[in-house]
C-alpha cells in the first residue's frame, strides 16, 4: 500500500512522463517540418518510450492499490531554432526528470517505502541512457554544425532508431 505522499508524487511523474512524451512528439513535428526526417524518427520513438514510461508508473501506483489520478498536461513548445537546440532542450529536460526521478527515490526512503525505492531503480538506470543518448547526439551536431553533409549523414544514422515494445524491455 503507498502512503498518500507517495501515491501524490508518483501520480505527478505519470504528468510529468506524458509531458516528455508530449515534448518530443513536438519535436518530431519540427523535424518533419524542417524535412530533418531521420531526427523526427528518433523523436518520435522517444515519444512512444516516453509512454512506456507512463505505463509504468500507471501500473505500479494500481499494483500497489494506489490510486491514479491524471492531470492536464502542459504544452509543449512547438519551435526551436536550429537541430542542436532542439537536441539540447532534450538534454536539458532529460536532466530535469533525473532529478524529479532522484526526489522520488529520496521520499521513498524517507517513507521507509522499499518496494517503491525497488521499482524506482529501473528509471534510476534508464535517466543514465536517456542523458547519455541525448548528450552523445548534442556532441555530434555540434560537430557537424557547419557541414551540411555531416547534417545529411547524422540524420540517416537515427533514422534507423526502432520502438522496442514494453514486452520485449527489461
Ligand atoms: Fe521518461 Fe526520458 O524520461
Amino acid at each position: 500500500m503507498l502512503c498518500s505522499k507517495m501515491e501524490g508524487a508518483l501520480n505527478s511523474q505519470i504528468n510529468a512522463e506524458y509531458y516528455s512524451s508530449y515534448l518530443y512528439l513536438s519535436m518530431a513535428a519540427y523535424f518533419d517540418s524542417i524535412n530533418l526526417l531521420g531526427m523526427a524518427n528518433w523523436m518520435r520513438v522517444q515519444a512512444q518510450e516516453e509512454m512506456v514510461h507512463v505505463m509504468k508508473f500507471f501500473d505500479f501506483v494500481a499494483e500497489r492499490s494506489g490510486r491514479v489520478t491524471l492531470t492536464s498536461i502542459d504544452g509543449p513548445p512547438t519551435d526551436w531554432a536550429s537541430p542542436v537546440a532542439a537536441f539540447e532542450a532534450a538534454l536539458t529536460h532529460e536532466r530535469h526528470i533525473s532529478s524529479l526521478i532522484n526526489k522520488l527515490v529520496d521520499l521513498a526512503l524517507a517513507e521507509s517505502d522499499h518496494a517503491t525505492n525497488n521499482f524506482l531503480q529501473w528509471f534510476v538506470a534508464e535517466q543514465v541512457e536517456e542523458e547519455a543518448t541525448a548528450d552523445g547526439i548534442v556532441q555530434q551536431l555540434r560537430l557537424v554544425k557547419d557541414a551540411p553533409g555531416g547534417l545529411f549523414l547524422l540524420d540517416r544514422e537515427l533514422s534507423q532508431r526502432t520502438f522496442v515494445p514494453p514486452a520485449a524491455t527489461p
